[in-house]
């Protein structure tokens, strides 16, 4: 496999087409090419499942932005993911209103049921497990978002179930 030296990245030698033209769309509709930081690094996680530090330096060429500036796009914005994740991302929320209402059980379970714990992923790549700051759910806690779904009033029970409908789910997809 080529070896990329990011310190002289060529964005054209890395992205795709398809990335290039989704992200020149996004620049195209904001006002400098700088706002579309946050769009394009969604734009390479949606293609690549996280963003590496090669996507990251192929951003910063393409949109002529400082890879620091990006870097600190991808630290505030944590649905950026800058490592390797599963095929399904759970943010569990671990602010105070869930924690009032059992978040305690439904995290043992979810980590008991998956064998992991923050921050790791499944051995078969199936899930990652994040903490996440109020969803805005709090009315509704304990909560989690796996993917662009939400899920609340949550149980250990009901967290498990639905850890168990996505993974089978997954294997009739495979
Ligand atoms: S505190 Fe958990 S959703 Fe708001």
């Amino acid at each position: 496999m080529e070896t990329i030296d990011i310190l002289t990245m060529d964005y054209q030698h890395y992205l795709t087409a398809t990335e290039i033209a989704a992200i020149e769309h996004e620049a195209s509709i904001m006002e400098t090419r700088e706002a579309a930081g946050i769009e394009a690094l969604k734009v390479v996680q949606e293609h690549r499942g996280w963003v590496s530090d090669e996507s990251l330096f192929a951003i910063s060429d393409l949109l002529a932005v400082p890879v620091a500036q990006l870097e600190g796009v991808a630290t505030f914005y944590n649905l950026i993911y800058r490592q390797p994740v599963g095929q399904h991302v759970i943010h569990l929320c671990d602010s105070i209103a869930c924690h009032l209402t059992g978040l305690d059980s439904v995290l043992s379970a979810i980590k008991e049921y998956l064998n992991i714990d923050y921050g790791q992923t499944t051995g078969d790549g199936k899930f990652t497990l994040l903490s996440n700051a109020c969803l805005g759910s709090c009315d509704k806690a304990p909560a989690m978002m796996i993917g662009t779904a939400h899920y609340q009033h949550l149980t250990a029970e009901s967290a498990v179930e639905l850890l168990q409908q996505l993974a089978s789910k997954g294997e009739l997809d495979d």
